[in-house]
């Protein structure tokens, strides 16, 4: 579904991602690990196509991603800081862009949300602005913002790392019921517990590099990577 190829970013002088390749398979759920500044934030945005490649290109379903107009609405992304506009409410911050990009009408989308809403138990929230709610519950907002394109992939860039345990649970519940339906996930998450339970496969960054691209229990268990084992022992 998707295709890595040789994938390099660079900020200015500084190599970010080095000849990054690897390939994501339609239902996969694989997790990208690291320790902070190896570039995981900076490979999903790229992914996500909201930041250019420096070389080489990303190819979805076959076809060059800077090639597929509505390339947004088939990759979907989840950020650490929820991102949802502080001035909308619920329900206008999830019918905002399938309505703009004329894919629903306005009743559709609404009628959409708010089935979405009364899945994960906040359809009484719909006309709050997001500042009334938990962290918990903006994030699982954000998550049905995303839901409402019908994406075939979701990015997820440490979706719980600002939140409470509380709430991280609710929210991981909800990307759990998401990996029961077969959805492709890419999950950067410190969530290792987690992580061991929905990834199959586990890409490690070091440096910009894939130092490791195994299954659960090889990454886990039977690494011989020195900055692998390094970094799950420093989590741990
Ligand atoms: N917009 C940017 N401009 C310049 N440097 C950046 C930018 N975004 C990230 N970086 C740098 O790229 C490196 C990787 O960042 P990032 O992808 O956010 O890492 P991670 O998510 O793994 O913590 C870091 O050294 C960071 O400082
Ligand atoms: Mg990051």
């Amino acid at each position: 579904m998707l295709e890595i190829k040789n994938l390099c970013k660079n900020y200015g002088e500084h190599r970010v991602l080095d000849n990054i390749s690897f390939n994501v398979d339609k239902g996969e759920v694989i997790a990208i690990i690291g320790g902070s500044g190896c570039g995981k934030s900076t490979l999903l945005r790229c992914l996500n196509h909201i930041e250019e490649v420096t070389e080489r290109e990303i190819l979805f379903n076959g076809k060059n991603i800077n090639d597929i107009p509505n390339y947004h609405q088939k990759v979907g992304m989840v950020f650490q800081q929820f991102n949802l506009f502080p001035h909308l409410s619920v329900i206008d911050n999830i019918t905002l862009a399938p309505v703009k990009l004329h894919l629903m009408t306005k009743d559709e989308a609404t009628k959409k949300a708010r089935k979405l809403l009364k899945d994960i138990n906040l359809l009484e929230k719909e006309n709050s602005k997001p500042g009334n709610l938990s962290g918990g519950e903006q994030q699982r907002v954000a998550i049905v913002r995303t839901l409402m394109m019908n994406p075939d992939v979701i990015l997820f860039d440490e979706p719980t790392s600002s939140l409470d345990p509380e709430m991280t649970k609710e929210v991981l519940e909800l990307i759990k019921k998401l990996v029961d339906t077969n959805m492709t996930i890419l999950i950067v998450s410190h969530e290792l517990g987690f992580v061991r339970d929905v990834a199959k496969r586990i890409i490690f960054l070091n440096k910009g590099k894939i130092a490791s691209d195994d299954n659960v229990k090889n990454t886990f268990e039977n690494s011989t990577n020195k900055e692998l084992k390094k970094f799950l022992s420093n989590i741990n």
